[in-house]
């Protein structure tokens, strides 16, 4: 059986486009010394309103790509396809590598959580349908209430750079003041893009709401899970690539947003 898992092969981090190297931050800045591999499928963005097939079939052809690269460790990144298309990717990839989504160590951490009463899930429409959240959540801990609402308008407002203004805080206020989210202890940023407005969302709830940032939670469990399989690189090697599977100036540009330093995407071949 082909193994990928090697000390120092790269972590391969994918997402239906830009906002996942969000994800891939958090994991650069707990892990300096891996090298990353990440896939942004920008031609399909975005995955929030496809049918749960077409986000199987996209996820399943970029862990390919990503195990041909030798990725020991495959993220997803996205959580509408972490949501929708999990087991398919854990299927494919077998014993190859490991595979984690970006719900589970969220849902570890709420298992934690004693005497509490409602916890608050924001995310795209196909996470929030998928009901992931509560499903995952009430098999580890069924005293915490879970409320979950679809925010769809949030990724394209960030994605345009409203954030930090009256606009955005705008629409942030009108989704957290929904009925669904009331009385919430907790509130979950189940999407990549949320990491750049929690402190308006904190604000919000005048640091009153526990904010859980889950880029920063998949950050932390990668370096637990890599150092108990001892999988962790000894020494930087080899530099960072970003792919994309649509190439743009704009996507490019956009990249510092998310990331927080410059970087250049590469167009990887998967569809064309
Ligand atoms: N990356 C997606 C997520 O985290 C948000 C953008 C999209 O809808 O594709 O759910």
């Amino acid at each position: 059986m082909k193994t990928n898992l090697k000390k120092e092969n790269p972590i391969g981090i994918f997402d239906s486009g830009i906002g996942g190297l969000t994800v891939a931050h958090a994991i650069k800045n707990h892990l300096p010394n891996e090298q990353l591999i990440y896939f942004g499928d920008t031609a399909h963005l975005p995955y929030g309103d496809k049918e749960p097939y077409s986000i199987k079939h996209y996820s399943v052809e970029i862990a390919k790509f990503l195990l041909e690269r030798k990725c020991k460790l495959i993220v997803i990144a996205c959580h509408t396809a972490s949501s929708i298309a999990y087991k398919e990717v854990k299927r494919i990839v077998g014993e190859q590598a490991i595979v984690i989504n970006v719900v589970d160590p969220v849902v570890k951490l709420m298992a934690k959580i004693e005497k509490s009463k409602a916890v608050g899930v924001i995310g795209t429409k196909g996470t929030i349908k998928s009901d992931v959240y509560r499903k995952k959540i009430g098999e580890e801990n069924n005293q915490l209430l879970v409320k979950s609402l679809a925010t769809p308008l949030l990724c394209p407002m960030i994605e345009e750079g409203f954030i930090n203004d009256k606009i955005s805080q705008t629409v942030i206020d009108s989704y957290l003041s929904d009925e669904k989210l009331s009385e919430i202890e907790h509130i979950i940023l189940a999407c990549t893009h949320y990491p750049l407005i929690k402190k308006q969302i904190s604000s919000y709830y005048k640091d009153q709401v526990n904010v859980i940032d889950s880029a920063e939670v998949v950050a932390l469990h990668v370096a637990q899970l890599l150092k108990e399989k001892g999988l962790l690189s000894e020494a930087k090697l080899l530099p960072h690539h970003f792919y994309v599977s649509d190439y743009t100036k704009s996507f490019e540009k956009s990249t510092r947003f998310f990331f927080k330093e410059k970087i250049k995407l590469e167009k990887g071949s998967i569809w064309s």
